[in-house]
């Protein structure tokens, strides 16, 4: 499902009600919200929201589960680091428990943070359901998701959920979750903002597909939901399609 937002700040309100929504029925249904967080900075404005009220005081903050998508290979106080972020937009303002946060720490070992966090996914009541039941993704300029980057051997990874990623052109080592488990979560949202991303927008819904194709088309859950929120400009060349035109929060 696509939807398109006149405005940045509607898209963040729709990203921050899905999030509650989700949270709700995982939690109903199974005692937990397990939920990956997207680095960048189009997610920044829905986890703000996410910590003021109606959600400060709806979500049953206690019963969710903080992943990452993926890190940057920096340090936790360095502005460039996913979790720091997440955590001063969201996580350090409403009551989830501490030992529910868990941020990628690969500043030191980018290795030893891929078993470690491969392991974890695995131990923790994971392992039994391996489904996270949302995960939130940006999309790079040249089609990257997480830290899957274009011709990177992590974007083929079949059996591991974790992956380390060296990108020459940052000069920064990553951890990114693989195509696998991101494909395998009950729900995957993109959240697209600005007109710097409608050529690749276009070029991932309506190009054509293959491996050659950039890494965002990978993402198709296998049994979970697919949900694109993007905003008028970064939706501009679009041709069209089975777009739904959001104006809820014009
Ligand atoms: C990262 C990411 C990355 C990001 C996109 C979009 O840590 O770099 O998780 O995949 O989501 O690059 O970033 P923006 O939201 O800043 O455009």
């Amino acid at each position: 499902m696509i939807r398109i937002f006149n405005y940045f700040n509607s898209l963040s309100h729709a990203a921050a009600d899905l999030f509650a929504k989700q949270a709700r029925e995982a939690i109903s249904r199974r005692g937990r919200f397990t939920v990956a967080l997207a680095g960048g900075h189009t997610p920044q404005k829905t986890y703000q929201l996410l910590a003021q009220p109606p959600h400060l005081e709806q979500i049953q903050w206690s019963d969710v589960h903080a992943f990452w998508g993926d890190e940057r290979c920096v340090a936790e106080d360095d502005e460039r680091n996913n979790a720091r972020m997440a955590r001063m937009a969201l996580l350090d303002r409403v009551p989830v428990k501490k030992d529910h946060i868990h941020p990628i720490r690969c500043a030191i070992d980018p290795k030893s943070a891929v078993s470690l966090y491969d392991e974890l996914l695995h131990s923790s009541r994971c392992a039994s359901d391996p489904a996270l039941d949302l995960v939130f993704l940006g999309l790079g300029q040249d089609g990257h998701t997480a830290s899957l980057f274009p011709h990177n051997p992590a974007l083929h990874e079949k059996e591991r959920w974790v992956a380390p990623v060296h990108t020459a052109e940052q000069e920064l080592d990553r951890v990114t979750l693989t195509v696998p488990l991101l494909n395998a979560a009950r729900c995957v949202v993109f959240l697209v903002s600005g007109r710097d991303k409608a050529p690749i927008l276009k070029t991932v819904l309506e190009g054509p597909r293959g491996a050659s194709q950039p890494p965002a088309q990978r993402i198709r859950p296998v049994s979970g939901e697919l949900i694109w929120l993007v905003d008028a400009e970064a939706a501009s060349l679009l041709d069209g399609g089975p777009l739904q035109l959001d104006n809820e929060f014009t």
